[in-house]
């Protein structure tokens, strides 16, 4: 059994996140975490809501509340659209939390103590109307780096730039929109990433196996001598965590707090000790996921997040990580996702254009997004959804083929044989093949979840499921009923084990509809079926079973349709 920690980078609080923001982070890290649970590994899922800088300000304000109890509200609304959407994080944390506040405190000392901190008297955008700096979110304008008009002062969502306010052309206030800006002095912390550069260089070089997609962006950014610029992790701002050397204050440093890309990363670990606390449980339960010295030693750390938060975790975080001269826990592999479109253009929170999580469950139940946002991830390039991509994926995959079967065969086995696993007949040359399908199969399904390669993952589930279709197809037992029902009730007895087996390596993706079937057929093992000749006899002849509800129902055209035109712009 190994141990296997999952972070799901952590979503902003303003706002309900979009698909788009789904499948890059959050479910995908739910399958693999359901995967590992299903191999019987020891797993810890953490996610949680990043609460500090900008977006959250900004967001407070335009919402008429504190900051504070926008943050607490938000919380509760994205955690109910989680467990909507059956994202089975172990803890779903705040980055607001003391947890936090303590460690980021903690660790800022620990870079200080080490050296690697710097103070630095710096020139900040101060807006004339607005009374205030403008740090990151505050502040748009051109990047410098491609051209894009619509950058902010913390990153250019274009080119994935980091940025600094300073660095924007044309700049203007988001708050007013005012371009009356002036150039003042501040004091900042800079974390001297610079120079653990070569160390952190060393520790991307060994990470052989990570995809393409991550380790690109991680070195375009070490080697362009520019990503590792020494980055100030502090801000002039309200809400935050304030600047201080551990539990010291730090002088020169008040009413100042840390930049939120300090703080966001180290809410993994905070999240941890809050899942701790909210458990009971000392602090050597969650010690032993994040401190080698203390446990952690044979854990392997995955991260999943989308391509724009590659730079902070391959090398910001990594900075904090090695040069707190500490024994923590750093990422063993990090996944990493493309951009989803949505119907032509581009999921926009501020346009509202795109499907958001809320509005997704009121229309259809979350086994059905999961379906098709995992099959479709933007894995090897920019995938888009369509509604007519969508209707096809559930209509077909789910409905024809999955659904029908379970119900066809649940159906026939009452209404020939009666609510239990019929006794008759053996298994003959067509049923012995099917085992042998389903073992190669099952084989490379195992090993591409394993790999976190989530489209063929998805492929191979799918093909398990054509391959039964094809063999309920090719066998006909409501044709040898007539003539052979001793055979019969041989196909219905492993067409029975067979939904058993689906509910179990389809239980990741779809949650929902396999615990269905598993009840349907009355049992709750959930051995993953490597042994697959024993798995499909696994029933006892008299076992009892029943007809499930429909498992899925179709999308109709015009369902389609509407759905096609309510959600092309402005969230209503
Ligand atoms: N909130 C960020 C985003 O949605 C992700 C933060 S991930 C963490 O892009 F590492 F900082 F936690
Ligand atoms: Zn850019």
């Amino acid at each position: 059994m190994a141990r296997i920690l999952i972070t799901s980078a952590i979503p902003y609080i303003n706002g309900i996140k979009h698909l788009g923001n789904l499948v890059g982070s959050q479910l995908p890290a739910d399958l693999f975490a359901r995967f590992n649970r299903a191999m019987g590994h020891e797993v810890m899922f953490i996610c949680a809501t990043d609460e500090h800088g900008t977006p959250a300000e900004l967001a407070a304000a335009k919402a008429g509340k504190p900051v504070e109890d926008y943050c607490a509200e938000m919380h509760q609304v994205q955690a109910e659209i989680a467990r909507g959407f059956r994202l089975s994080f172990d803890h779903f944390g705040r980055s607001s939390s003391q947890r936090n506040h303590r460690l980021t405190q903690h660790f800022a000392g620990k870079l200080a103590e080490n050296g690697l901190i710097a103070e630095v008297s710096e020139k900040q955008v101060f807006s004339i109307d607005d009374n205030r700096f403008l740090p990151d979110r505050y502040i748009t304008g051109t990047c410098p780096n491609c051209g894009y008009t619509a950058a902010r002062g913390d990153q250019c969502e274009n080119c994935t730039k980091q940025l600094d306010p300073t660095d924007l052309i044309n700049p203007r206030s988001s708050i007013s929109g005012s371009t009356n800006l002036e150039v003042r002095e501040t004091k900042h912390l800079y974390l001297r990433q610079r120079s653990l550069r070569d160390k952190l260089e060393a520790w991307i070089d060994s990470k052989t196996d990570w995809p393409i997609l991550t380790t690109s962006i991680a070195k375009k950014w070490l080697n362009d001598g520019d990503g590792l610029q020494d980055r100030g992790i502090t801000r002039d701002l309200y809400w935050g965590i304030p600047v201080k050397k551990g539990d010291q204050p730090w002088p020169g440093m008040e009413g100042k707090v840390f930049y939120v890309w300090f703080d966001a990363p180290i809410e993994y670990i905070a999240a941890t000790a809050e899942w701790a606390d909210a458990n009971g449980k000392p602090d050597a339960a969650w010690e032993r996921w994040w401190r080698t010295d203390k446990g952690a030693g044979d854990v392997t750390y995955y991260q999943f997040m989308g391509k724009d938060n590659v730079p902070f975790h391959t090398l910001s975080f990594p900075a904090t990580i090695l040069g707190s001269g500490e024994p923590w826990k750093l990422v063993d592999y990090l996944k990493s996702f493309n951009y989803l479109n949505y119907d032509g253009g581009q999921f926009s929170t501020s346009q509202g254009r795109g499907v958001f999580m809320d509005q997704a469950l009121s229309i259809l139940p979350a086994d059905y997004w999961r379906w098709w946002l995992l099959s479709h991830a933007p894995e090897s390039a920019d995938s888009e959804f369509t509604w007519e991509n969508f209707q096809a994926s559930v209509n077909k995959d789910l409905a024809d083929v999955l659904g029908n079967l379970v119900s066809r065969v649940t159906k026939f086995a009452v209404s020939k044989f009666g609510p239990e696993v019929p006794a008759g007949g053996a298994f003959g040359p067509l049923e012995t093949t099917l085992i042998a399908d389903l073992g190669a199969r099952i084989a490379d399904y195992t090993r591409f979840m394993a790999q976190m390669e989530v489209r063929k993952s998805a492929g191979e589930l799918r093909a398990i499921w054509v391959i039964g279709n094809e063999y309920l197809q090719a066998a006909a037992p409501w044709s040898v009923v007539k003539t052979d029902p001793d055979q019969a009730q041989a196909i219905v007895r492993l067409s029975l084990n067979l939904i058993r087996v689906y509910a179990i390596l389809s239980a990741p993706f779809i949650p929902d509809a396999s615990a269905a079937m598993m009840r349907a057929i009355g049992s709750d093992d959930w051995t993953w079926p490597d042994d697959i000749s024993a798995a499909m006899r696994a029933l006892p002849v008299g076992h009892g079973f029943t007809v499930p509800e429909n498992l899925f129902r179709k999308i109709t055209d015009e369902e389609r349709a509407d759905w096609q035109t309510r959600f092309s712009g402005i969230r209503g």
